[in-house]
């Protein structure tokens, strides 16, 4: 026990200090295994590997499957496939021998992984490899980018770099290519760089191999957090949340890569709550808010006001509107709202939503908040005339008609019930059509608007009212 935990003071210090690379890990006095392991995993791998494995390119072809290439376990190109031992130790353990699955004990499926990894240039050391997840996903086989670039902040206008999705893209290939494609199966048709992925899943007598990434995932998933915490908490699904922290968000820039979102400066890290606000928008939409500036946005603040320098209305966004982990955080005071440049008539547009409550609330009934989406505006004062969506709560998603006249019906007990707790994220829709509009949360229809007076394109605007809120992932289809 003491042995093991020296061990992971160790491993700790080359972590903590600058990034350990190939060299600094050989220089440690702890490896991940030890060599007397190796030896039985070399025996191991004689006996249930080496009929379809090599760990020696150069070694004379195995007796017994004529014709069959061997795949090499050993290599650049095979060491790049895993972050950390987590990887390589449960493909081995879950997929392995492929024609014997689990056949093995775990004392073996260790020893062939402590042998693997002496046979790729790891150092031994004291403390035999232990089947501990935590603890392999510590032991880290690639040296860790440089801290400068993990330095959060705003996100970035790329999620992740090009060099993490080149390492993403070597992990995947270790762990999901057996299964998926990155991205659509015409892409690697058209001779894409994408890895041949096989041999499947079986579904039934066949083996499907499943494209990612596909119009069918991104519209119940529109953020890279949903993407990431998908793959984080169920892939590789033999084997799922073995992979350490570092491969599954490179796998995720890989994937995001190969959708065709751009490279940025900074990697992608795990801050879940930045990662959900990165819009992954729905086939056919597209952000109307970037999560890292307000380019394609407006403002005017101030009661009363039309813009300067003929009004009285700042245009600014001042500290009434800022931007925190790629949400738009509106303060609510003064008055005003911030609004897209472009023009709509006919659109879905989509976005989250959460109030904040206040420190002394007892219950949601004492909690009142305000704020609200401004349709079809034309002509720009606080308030401009337009078609509001309340957002003021406990009546959000009514309809206010600001100047002019509406019919519409709202449905009190389905907002009641849609609703969730003060303090969460809510998804908000509203689809504008043929001089109706439907306005829905999470998922429920609540307001129905029948007739309306607009018949032009206008701005869309988010108010600042007296409250605080936050909107993320503003997106938007045009129909
Ligand atoms: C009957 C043939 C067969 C046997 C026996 C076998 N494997 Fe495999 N192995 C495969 C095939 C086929 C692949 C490639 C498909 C895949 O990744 O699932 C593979 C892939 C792998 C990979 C991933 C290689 C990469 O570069 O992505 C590892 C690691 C591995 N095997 C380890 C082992 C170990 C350890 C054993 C022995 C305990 C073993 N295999 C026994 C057929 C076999
Ligand atoms: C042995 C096969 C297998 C492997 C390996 C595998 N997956 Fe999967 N994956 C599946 C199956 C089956 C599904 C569909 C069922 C589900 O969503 O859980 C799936 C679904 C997914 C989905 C959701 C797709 C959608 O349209 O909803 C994502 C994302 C995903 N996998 C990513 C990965 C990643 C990333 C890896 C590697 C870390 C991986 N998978 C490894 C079998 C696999």
């Amino acid at each position: 026990m003491s042995a093991r935990l020296s061990f992971l003071v160790c491993l700790g210090l080359g972590l903590t200090g600058s990034a350990p690379g190939f060299a600094d890990l050989g220089s440690q006095s702890a490896g991940f295994y030890t060599k007397a392991q190796a030896a039985r995993g070399a025996r191991v791998f004689e006996q249930a590997c080496a009929g379809c494995h090599t760990v020696d390119r150069d070694a004379p072809l195995p007796p017994g499957r004529p014709g069959l290439e061997p795949i090499e376990l050993s290599g650049r190109e095979f060491t790049q496939k895993w972050h950390s031992v987590a990887g390589l130790y449960h493909k081995s353990r879950w997929t392995m021998p492929s024609d014997a699955i689990l056949s093995l004990d775990v004392d073996a499926y260790l020893a062939v992984t402590a042998y693997l990894l002496e046979a790729n240039g790891f150092p031994p050391g004291n403390t035999p490899l232990v089947e501990d997840d935590a603890a392999m996903k510590e032991m880290v086989l690639v040296p860790a980018p440089p801290d400068t670039e993990r330095v959060s902040g705003d996100i970035a206008a790329g999620f992740y770099t090009a060099e993490q999705a080149m390492r993403g893209k070597a992990y995947f290939t270790g762990s999901c290519q057996t299964c998926h494609l990155a991205g659509q199966p015409d892409a690697t048709r058209g001779g894409g760089s994408e890895p041949s992925p096989g041999p499947g899943i079986s579904m039934g007598s066949q083996l499907i191999v499943m494209p990612l990434m596909g119009q069918g995932l991104l519209e119940y998933r529109h953020s890279v957090g949903d993407l990431y915490l998908k793959t984080r908490t169920t892939m590789p699904i033999e084997y799922p949340d073995a992979l350490s922290e570092q491969s599954y968000l490179d796998i995720v820039a890989y994937l995001l890569q190969a959708k065709g979102y751009p490279a940025g400066e900074r990697e992608l890290t795990g801050d879940l709550e930045a990662m959900r606000a990165m819009t992954l928008p729905e086939e056919g939409f597209r952000t109307l808010f970037n999560g890292s500036n307000f380019a394609g946005l407006r403002f005017l603040l101030g009661s009363g006001c039309e813009p300067r320098p003929l009004g009285c209305g700042s245009t600014d966004p001042g500290t009434t509107f800022r931007i925190e982990k790629g949400a738009i955080y509106i303060s609510g005071r003064p008055s005003g709202y911030v609004y897209t440049e472009r023009k709509f008539l006919n659109f879905t547009l989509r976005l989250d939503l959460r109030y904040v409550p206040y420190v002394g609330m007892e219950s949601e009934s004492d909690y009142y908040s305000n704020t609200g989406i401004l349709l079809f505006v034309k002509e720009h004062r606080v308030w401009p005339k337009s078609l509001e969506v309340q957002g003021v709560y406990p009546w959000a998603l009514s309809i206010l008609p600001i100047d002019t006249e509406a019919a519409f019906t709202s449905n009190a007990h389905v907002r009641r019930s849609a609703m969730r707790p003060l303090g969460e994220w809510n998804s908000v829709e509203v689809v504008s059509k043929g001089g109706e509009v439907w306005v829905s949360l999470n998922g429920q229809l609540v307001t129905t608007v029948t007739e309306h007076e607009f018949e032009e394109p206008g701005h869309l605007g988010f108010q600042s009212e007296g409250a605080s809120v936050y909107l993320r992932n503003i997106r938007i289809a045009e129909h």
